[in-house]
């Protein structure tokens, strides 16, 4: 499958010709091969993408901050002027955020998706995670470089790359905004030739020639019609129109020569991971004990599955669900037995906020000598911190037990594989809509760290 080859335009010095260089390569790309597929987005707050590219009104309601919620990316395309295809900016990607996850999505959005050709991503001045995940995809990072501040700052740039185990060859600096009528004494005649012997002094590899300060280009961003054009309509007589032809002429090239590596990498990886994934959900499948931990009977009534709570035992070999219903049960019996009557249980609900989209509940066994243990009860936050519950001592000799198999403390003798020590075990409550959820490997991670985070948190309490 042809895959994209992902050029992001990056720098963190703001104006130093970052959209302005993306819109335009997007045109000159166009111009060089018209059947090439060329793709362009903007992580920047502002809309000249769109005040450049948008043919009429669109009825497409999608903008880039839906690249991370899971709508295809052909879906949010747009047709655009010069046969540039792209998609709409938004004012608020800040709100998106959230959806976000790591700095590899867009790779894997782009890598499962149907685009070909280039993909131009525009960014903003801040290495934020829109910036990142951009980096991350990009086969060829263009960095406008006008001035040393802006040299200086490739710095983060390359730190990046060699976090992420990749050679600083992927940057490739190109001076920007330079005033040609400035003139030095010495070897380096003007700041485009210092600008480039500096870059190729700190390793940096830099395009040919450059992108000259111009007040005609300039101006095409100011108009009563509120577009921005494009220099190859309305610049042709600017130095800049050859200076781009030269650019888009060495892009294309590298773009012939080298091809989409990194999108298929991802998607190499993509498709071990997944596999791999897959594997470990199936194992985690094979695991699951197949009717509820405390009363045994099938959780599954008439096709029905009842709000549950997952768990799983330190082994890990050992998972299973527990009724709500059971559960409730159990902590009245032995954590909130004043709670009498009907509403007790909703009381309870509302105490350990059962009803919400995701709760977790602690359980923590702190034995405090032979005969007695302490139990927590605790609803956590998303971050692990508690919310409400109450603590207990149970005495062994004391237990309430019922009539049926278990009590509380059994429950954790289960759990804990027939350990009688200390002992914490993480419920999360699972909807009645797909209950199965928490065994893929994104959300079951999730409930994972915030395990870990309870657990250390609590040794460290005990070692204070
Ligand atoms: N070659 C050029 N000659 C003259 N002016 C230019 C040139 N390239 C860009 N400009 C102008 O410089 C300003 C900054 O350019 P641009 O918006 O492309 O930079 P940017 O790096 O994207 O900025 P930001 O970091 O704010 O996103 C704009 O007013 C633009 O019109
Ligand atoms: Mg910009």
């Amino acid at each position: 499958m042809a895959r994209s080859y992902v050029i992001a335009i990056a720098s963190e010095k703001g104006g130093v010709g970052k959209t302005t260089l993306a819109t335009n390569l997007a045109i000159y790309l166009k111009g060089l091969s018209e059947d090439l597929p060329v793709t362009l987005f903007s992580f920047d707050n502002h809309f000249t993408v769109d005040q450049m590219f948008q043919l009429n009104k669109t009825t497409n309601p999608h903008h880039v901050g839906h690249l991370f919620s899971g709508v295809n990316p052909a879906e949010l395309l747009v047709d655009g002027q010069y046969g540039v295809d792209f998609i709409q900016s938004s004012r608020d990607l800040f709100a998106y955020q959230q959806h976000v996850k790591n700095i590899e999505q867009l790779a894997q959005v782009i890598s499962r998706s149907s685009l070909q050709g280039i993909i131009i991503i525009d960014t903003s001045p801040i290495l934020d995670i829109y910036t990142r995940n951009a980096l991350y995809a990009a086969d060829r990072i263009i960095v406008p470089i006008k001035d040393t501040p802006s040299l200086e700052n490739c710095r983060n740039l390359a730190g990046f790359l060699a976090e992420n185990k990749r050679s600083k060859s992927v940057l490739k600096l190109l001076p920007c905004l330079i005033d040609t009528r400035i003139h030095f004494d010495g070897p380096f005649r003007n700041s485009y030739q210092l600008l480039k012997a500096y870059a190729i002094n700190r390793g940096y590899r830099c395009f040919e020639g450059f992108i000259a300060k111009s007040p005609k280009v300039e101006s095409l961003a100011t108009n009563p019609a509120g577009k921005v054009y494009p220099v190859i309509t309305h610049g042709r007589n600017t130095e800049v129109h050859l200076q781009l032809t030269h650019l888009a002429r060495q892009v294309y090239l590298d773009y012939l020569e080298h091809g989409p590596v990194r999108i298929n990498e991802i998607a190499d990886n993509l498709y071990d991971q997944e596999e791999w994934f897959l594997k470990e959900y199936n194992a985690r499948i094979g695991n699951l004990q197949p009717n509820c931990l405390f009363c045994d009977a099938p959780i599954l009534k008439n096709d029905i599955w009842p709000p549950t709570y997952f768990l799983e035992n330190e082994t890990g070999r050992f998972s299973g669900f527990i009724e709500e219903d059971c559960l409730f049960t159990l902590l009245l019996q032995d954590c909130y037995p004043e709670l009498k009557g009907k509403k007790q249980q909703r009381l309870l609900q509302e105490i350990l906020g059962s009803t919400t989209h995701r709760t977790f509940l602690l359980l923590q066994k702190n034995q405090i000598d032979a005969e007695q243990a302490q139990i927590d009860v605790f609803r956590l936050d998303q971050q692990g911190d508690r919310i409400s519950g109450r603590s207990v001592i149970l005495k062994n000799q004391e237990r309430p037990y019922r009539q049926d198999k278990r009590n509380l403390l059994s429950l954790f003798d289960l759990a804990a594989n027939g350990k009688k020590s200390d002992y914490q075990q993480l419920l999360i409550r699972q909807s009645a809509s797909n209950p199965l959820s928490i065994l893929e490997q994104q959300n079951y991670l999730e409930w994972k760290t915030i395990f870990n985070r309870v657990q250390i948190d609590q040794q460290l309490d005990k070692n204070t």
